[in-house]
């Protein structure tokens, strides 16, 4: 389906150009917005004003010209001229219905197709091996995760690519290390943590014994080389991080499609380096081999140390090419925290120069979330145990389920516990605009009266309930048979807010942003709130009654869809 935007958007842009057809005006970007003042209509249309300053034209005679050249539409109540020359759209509230169940009977729920044939490549979580995952990458996790399913409902192809840290230096201090401080029962029981005190250790002797340190590099050298032992351990040592953070996905109920680590690329490090000396875009630089980016206005970035090692950079290098090479993607997206924009400025222009396919680089950062002091074991500035995390969220949200549903068998509680709580914690994370610190509260995760996860699944839950007691009180009668109708401005209010979600849902894929579509159920299920105390529906006169309780059904049904598409659940009842 068509969103209601692009649809009359389209038509706007058919009426400037008809209007300016002659003139050298660029309408191309003509398109309508959600009203900023609902008072005076649905959407409007702000274009008239640039394009009458460019072609010297008074902006409101421009708007009338452009109105007037406009084909009929049917959707349309009433156009408007405003203020100094904005376009003011009000649709009839009969094609709001009729579009409201259109999107009802879609199984896409409206959303546009526009993903149809083109791949996203997302490379999110993305830990290190040997590693606990700090917050920054349980962000990563949550947000990547987030915009795989949103890009997914909109029709892309998506390719979720785990970009496991599993190569580098940190590798030989931890071989050396971990024959030589290995706590083995320790191991078993926390395998992550185990290896990286190993590796704390190992790395704090390398700075006060110079023959550690060489050990430490001739294990590295060894593993480089292939030697089969180290390669063995190497790949225990992938194993037991794996583990760990496959266990973290699955209580997340987060997937990949790939988990390409870095040590996938390792035979293409050097066809890649060659590629960029035999285009000329690296130079000798105190013996490493150096791309200056004086252009881009960016700092020198090694691709090739003095020792002759490749780095991090190098890797990205030689896995945007692979990506290209595989999967023609339209984007590849990165998902990491702020500290790495510089990084993927940097890659994304050398691989811009390479290519010229930069463009279809996009770097997803955000902001480091900061936990509240004390509330579960934080260590060495953000690194948490998530697992503490989690459990205190299930904890909480078992209080709250025992309170709302005492009747409920204590199984269904827990099960409905850990979708509210797991829910609480990834909301709290999606619904920020993600390029601000915040700082993580409890209270507000968990709040029944806030924008948070719970109080959506609360609305869900109410509306499904609702349902239930219709099929109860009138046994045999089919609400769906009626078709939904508009007729109070709360109505009205609720229906124009439900034929945005796919406007929403596809501004979120545009921006990366999933705290777009948070803000938009947020604001839907708000809308419902006044619909829900305003109008009787289960007392309403027959008619009326089942138009309402298919508007709720619709309402259920994009409060479910928008929230799996954060990845978060609905249970039917809390
Ligand atoms: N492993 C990196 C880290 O923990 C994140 C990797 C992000 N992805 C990438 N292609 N560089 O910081």
């Amino acid at each position: 389906m068509e969103t209601v935007k692009d649809m009359l958007s389209a038509w706007m842009r058919a009426g400037f150009e008809s209007a300016l057809a002659g003139t050298d005006a660029d309408v191309s970007r003509v398109a309508v917005v959600p009203s900023a003042q609902p008072q005076f209509g649905d959407y409007q249309c702000n274009d008239a004003l640039a394009l009458g300053k460019a072609l010297k034209q008074p902006p409101r005679a421009l708007a009338q010209k452009a109105l007037d050249a406009c084909a009929p539409n049917e959707s349309l109540e009433r156009m408007e001229i405003a203020g100094p020359g904005f376009v003011n759209l009000t649709l009839k509230s009969d094609w709001l219905a009729r579009q409201a169940q259109a999107m009802g009977a879609d199984e896409r729920l409206g959303l546009p197709d526009v993903g149809r044939g083109r791949t996203v490549i997302l490379d999110y979580s993305s830990p290190n091996v040997a590693k606990p995952m700090h917050i920054g990458h349980i962000r990563s996790t949550v947000i990547g995760h987030a915009l795989n399913r949103i890009h997914a409902s909109l029709g892309y192809r998506v390719v979720a690519d785990n970009h496991l840290g599993d190569w580098g230096t940190q590798f030989g201090i931890l071989l050396a290390g971990y024959r030589r401080f290995l706590d083995a029962a320790a191991l078993e029981r926390h395998p992550v943590e185990e290896l990286e005190r190993v590796y704390v250790k190992s790395y704090e002797l390398t700075r006060t014994d110079e023959s550690w340190l060489a050990h430490c590099r001739q294990e590295l050298v060894k593993l480089q080389a292939g030697d089969p032992e180290s390669r063995a351990q190497w790949n225990r040592f992938i194993e037991l991080s794996l583990g760990e953070f496959n266990r973290i996905y699955k209580r997340l109920g987060v997937t990949f499609d790939l988990f390409r680590g870095e040590s996938h690329y390792n035979d293409s490090l050097k066809d890649t380096v060659a590629l960029l000396e035999a285009k000329g875009l690296v130079r000798e630089s105190e013996g490493a081999l150096v791309a200056f980016l004086e252009e881009e206005k960016l700092p020198p970035c090694i691709v090739r140390k003095s020792d002759g090692a490749f780095n991090y950079a190098t890797t990205d290098i030689a896995t945007a090419l692979a990506r290209f090479e595989e999967f023609d993607p339209v984007r590849i997206v990165y998902v990491t925290d702020e500290r790495q924009q510089l990084h993927f400025r940097q890659i994304f222009s050398i691989v811009h120069r390479l290519t010229g396919r930069g463009d279809t680089l996009e770097h997803v950062w955000f902001g480091l979330m900061r936990l509240p002091e004390g509330t579960f074991s934080t260590r060495q500035g953000n690194v948490i145990r998530l697992d503490a995390l989690l459990d205190e969220a299930e904890r909480r949200a078992l209080d709250m389920v025992r309170q709302s549903s005492p009747g409920m068998p204590e199984a269904q509680q827990r099960a409905v516990a850990r979708a509210v709580g797991i829910g609480a914690v990834k909301y709290a994370d999606l619904s920020q605009n993600p390029q601000t610190t915040v700082t993580f509260s409890w209270d507000k995760a968990l709040a029944l009266d806030g924008n948070s996860g719970p109080y959506l699944q609360y609305a869900y839950a109410r509306i499904a309930s609702v349902l239930d007691k219709y099929a109860e009180q009138f046994p045999g009668q089919d609400w769906r048979g009626v078709p939904i109708a508009f007729n109070e401005p709360v109505e009205r209010a609720l229906g124009l807010a439900l034929c945005r979600f796919p406007e929403a849902a596809a501004r979120a894929a545009e921006l990366f942003r999933p705290s777009v579509l948070a803000d938009y159920l947020y604001d839907l299920a708000q809308t419902y709130s006044s619909f829900y105390q305003n109008v009787p529906f289960l007392k309403a006169e027959p008619g009326v009654r089942e138009s309402r309780i298919g508007i709720c059904a619709l309402v259920a049904k994009t409060l479910r869809k928008g929230l799996a598409m954060l990845g978060i659940e609905t249970p039917d009842r809390i």
